[in-house]
């Protein structure tokens, strides 16, 4: 008999953590603060409670709980991790990176460590990232982090976006596999034409943070809603479809599709271009609204905890965000 052709290596989920901070801010806790009803956000946006840093947690301080219980959850030691890489568009500073506090608290003394930012759709990109790195047998184990503490840039005078934003953070734990799960295809994409419907323009090098920049507001976030909505419903069920089809399946094999939490709106449309049930995708919007870089990782790990994903299963990752940027990831659950 022929040797069999070794399998592909490929880099899967060993484990998933997550963490929201417990104060929690509800719809009509908003509508002391600005112009606006617990009926309209719930109609609009389908969020009913987001959960809010304390004054004392960094966007550090929350990845650190989901990459704890992600490691617990993949039996794997910090210590043996050979990269940990922290999507974030909220580091602790502008510099050093957030990966690097991270690696130092967990005592990863041997991985390297960098953040990824490329909005709420940096998890999604470092996931992607990270699985090459495996799969090509650059490194063996990686920690992949999505984290956000969006409250501390929002303006909470400005209803069209304060409304929609809440602060968590969730993590994988990658290794490799070569019993034929693990990621499969990934595609990453942005339009940076598109780059001032979503963006903070203070605080970096073109407007440094200065007190004038602070006086204009300009270190706050900025949105164009209606924008950005028809920019997420144009570009993702195309990358989705695409995504699928680069891993060889069909859309009718993929078993559960973990979503962006931006609008249940958005969400909706997907379903509904996709021609799949809304059972397909996950939502747990109404609990944190949009989370950012977490909404991906924090989705999964409720997805997970409550038994919905299961060794085997077809998984679609997809996220969308400032830049404007858009990634899908597809895999097979398991190791
Ligand atoms: N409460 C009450 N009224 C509000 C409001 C709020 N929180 N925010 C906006 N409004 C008002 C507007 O001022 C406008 O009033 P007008 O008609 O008198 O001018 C009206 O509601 C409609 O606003 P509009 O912007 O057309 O609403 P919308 O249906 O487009 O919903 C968003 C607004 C922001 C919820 C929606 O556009 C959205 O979710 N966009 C995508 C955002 C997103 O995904 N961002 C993150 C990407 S990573």
């Amino acid at each position: 008999m022929a040797p069999r052709p070794p399998a592909e290596l490929r880099a899967t989920v060993l484990g998933v953590g997550a963490y929201a901070p417990p104060k929690v801010m509800t719809n009509d806790d908003l509508a002391r603060l600005v112009d606006t009803s617990d009926e309209w956000i719930t109609t609009r946006t389908g969020i009913k409670r987001r959960h809010i840093a304390g004054p004392d947690q960094a966007t550090s301080d929350l990845a650190i709980v989901a990459a704890q219980q992600a490691l617990d959850a993949a039996a794997v030691r910090a210590q043996d991790l050979d990269l940990i890489l922290v999507g974030t568009a909220t580091p602790d500073m502008l510099f050093p990176a957030t990966a690097c506090v991270l690696q130092d608290r967990l005592g990863a003394a041997r991985a390297g460590a960098f953040d990824l930012l490329a909005a709420c759709s940096s998890f999604v990109y470092g996931l992607i990232s990270a699985g090459q790195m495996i799969a090509s047998g650059v490194i063996r184990t990686a920690l992949v982090v999505g984290a956000d503490t969006l409250s501390r840039l929002v303006d909470w005078e400005d209803r069209g976006t304060c409304v929609l934003i809440g602060d968590g953070a969730g993590a994988v734990v990658l290794g490799s596999s070569e019993s034929g799960r693990g990621i499969y295809t990934g595609r990453v994409g942005a339009d940076g034409s598109a780059g001032d419907v979503l963006k903070v323009p203070a605080g970096g090098s073109r407007i440094p943070a200065t007190a004038e920049a602070i006086e204009r507001k300009l270190h706050r976030g900025y949105m164009d809603g209606q924008a950005v909505f028809k920019l997420a419903v144009r570009t993702i069920p195309g990358l989705i479809r695409e995504t699928v089809a680069q891993a060889g399946w069909t859309m009718d094999q993929v078993d559960l599709i973990v979503p962006h939490q931006a609008n249940l709106r958005i969400i909706e449309a997907m379903a509904s271009q996709l021609h799949l049930p809304m059972e397909k995708f996950v939502v747990n919007i109404q609990e944190y609204g949009n989370t950012s870089a977490a909404s991906v990782p924090l989705a999964l790990f409720e997805a997970v905890q409550a038994g919905r994903i299961h060794a085997g299963d077809r998984l679609v990752l997809a996220a969308f965000g400032g830049g404007f940027t858009y990634a899908a990831c597809a895999l097979v659950w398991g190791t």
